[in-house]
């Protein structure tokens, strides 16, 4: 990669906030650190609170010792830390932002950066709308010569209507092109990894279909509550928060077609055929298929409803399972189970393909309890491939058993997976969209989430209704065990 087309600016709306100091800066440096940034280069952080440059840089230095993969080297640091800058302005006053600009351009000639900016929308999501224009307004979101990037956080819109009036009004501004929106999990290693393990390898893309395999669950499971995060977290559940976003982006990389190519247009007509063939189900099928959670207390441990900022009464949920099927040739009959939540055992990501038994003739006679061959595509914490298969165990008798074979990509002395924040931050600097969001992937996942979230509406459930740090309420293993199957807890 040539570096000049790296050179930018990067400016940050909410350069005071929770995810600058926690994944943006600590990026920032290990990108340093592995020599990915050009010289050309500079940050613009904005918040509203008053700080001196020097203010904000030590508070960004602390952030960046706590966060940062690699340890903060000094010499390394003091060349970044010189780069960043902060600017305060209250975005909501438009009158700011033609001062911005002048700001911006000299710091251009300064760094040499082309006119090249990349504007990153760090800030509560009420607040996308309004920025976007008034940089609009401002005629900062285009400028010849020169590239001009937009990075929209999540959640992108409420529901469809609203995720739509948003694609609106961002591609008033800025073309499909240049607008990167962010779903941090295509970020991540395991989930890059996914293509290559599926279309690298000829032992699993042949039996990639509903002719080998039973099922796939996709899981994805956090120990920690909702912390900090109440005020979002109440209006979002994990409906909104995991769902429509994570959960489907996983299922569509599980499921997509090979591409033609590996470019970033057919990578992304492949996912959308998978939103675009998710089964659209009646009200009777959602109250069947998709069941709700909330975690109430368990000794020390808060319930859900005891939570900072949030109501006594919440009816908000922090668990789902589901069943959905995708309808075309590939994957007729064979369901998905989706599951994620909070206040739960372990803290795990990972994809589980189970596949169909043998007749059940020779072993399967013997032995009625042999189990299944399983593929378990980790990807957090752990990162790696676990295959379940039998085997004779050693000894005079024929006695088989399921035996492991696992790849841990991450458990390794001197593996250290960059952070998903890395790798997009890399890919905005270089123009690479592949692993950010289409509109049409955003607005086929909200079609689908549409359906559910209006027949919740109308749900007046029991909550809480699972203990925390358990596997979620007791109807989510009846989900599975109706259809004859359980939970895989790897
Ligand atoms: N935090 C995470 O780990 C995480 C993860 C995934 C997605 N996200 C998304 O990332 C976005 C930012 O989240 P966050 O947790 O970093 O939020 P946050 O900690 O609440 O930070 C909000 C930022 O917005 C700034 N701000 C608010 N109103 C402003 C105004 N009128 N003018 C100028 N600045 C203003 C604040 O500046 P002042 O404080 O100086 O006023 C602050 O820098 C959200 O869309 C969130 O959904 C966050």
């Amino acid at each position: 990669m040539n570096k000049d087309q790296l050179s930018s600016i990067m400016v940050i709306f909410g350069g005071t906030g929770d995810l600058t100091h926690r994944k943006l800066i600590p990026a920032l440096y290990n990108l340093l650190n592995e020599n990915k940034l050009p010289p050309s280069f500079a940050v613009v952080a904005i918040g509203r609170r008053d700080k001196t440059n020097e203010e904000y840089r030590k508070d960004l230095k602390e952030a960046a010792q706590k966060f940062s993969r690699f340890k903060i080297q000094e010499e390394k640091w003091a060349d970044l830390e010189k780069r960043i800058y902060y600017y305060s302005l209250n975005f909501m006053d438009g009158e700011g932002y033609p001062d911005l600009e002048i700001y911006l351009r000299e710091l251009e000639n300064k760094y040499k950066t082309q006119g090249n900016r990349m504007y990153y929308l760090a800030v509560a999501p009420e607040y996308f709308e309004v920025i976007v224009g008034d940089l609009h307004k401002n005629q900062m979101t285009e400028k010849e010569g020169s590239w001009r990037r937009v990075v929209i956080e999540k959640p992108f819109g409420q529901d469809l209507e609203s995720a739509q009036y948003l694609n609106h009004k961002i591609t008033h501004a800025f073309s499909e092109e240049n607008t990167y929106r962010i779903d941090h999990y295509l970020g991540k290693e395991m989930l890059q990894n996914i293509m290559v393990i599926r279309f690298a390898n000829a032992f699993f893309e042949p039996i990639w279909n509903n002719k080998y395999i039973d099922h796939i669950q996709i899981s994805s499971s956090e120990v920690v509550g909702v912390e900090e995060r109440g005020g979002y977290y109440e209006k979002a559940g994990v409906l909104k928060d995991m769902l429509q976003n994570h959960m489907l982006q996983l299922l569509a990389l599980t499921a997509m077609e090979p591409p033609v190519r590996l470019d970033t247009q057919s990578i992304r007509d492949e996912k959308v055929k998978v939103l675009k063939g998710l089964q659209q189900m009646s009200t009777e099928e959602v109250k069947a298929n998709v069941i709700w959670g909330q975690y109430g207390a368990a000794g020390e441990i808060k319930g859900y409803r005891e939570e900072n900022r949030i109501s006594p009464e919440s009816n908000t949920e922090t668990f789902m399972a589901l069943k959905v099927q995708i309808e075309n040739f590939r994957w007729s009959g064979v369901p998905f189970y989706i599951r994620t939540g909070k206040r739960m055992p372990t803290k795990s990501t990972e994809i589980i393909v189970q596949f169909k038994s043998m007749p059940k003739i020779l072993y399967w006679q013997e032995y009625e309890d042999l189990q299944p061959n399983l593929l378990v595509i980790r990807v957090q914490p752990m990162e790696g491939v676990f295959m379940q298969f039998n085997a004779k165990q050693p000894g005079t008798e024929t006695q088989v058993v399921p035996v492991q074979m696992d790849f841990c990509q991450n458990c390794h002395i001197g593996s250290n997976s960059p952070e998903a924040y890395e790798r997009l931050l890399y890919d905005v600097m270089r123009g690479d969209s592949t692993l950010f969001t289409r509109w049409d992937e955003v607005e086929y996942s909200w079609r689908f989430i549409d359906t559910i979230a209006k027949v919740r509406k109308e749900m007046n459930i029991d909550f809480p209704n699972y203990e925390a740090g358990t596997w979620g309420p007791k109807k989510a293993q009846e989900l599975l065990q109706k259809d004859g199957r359980e939970w895989w807890n790897i």
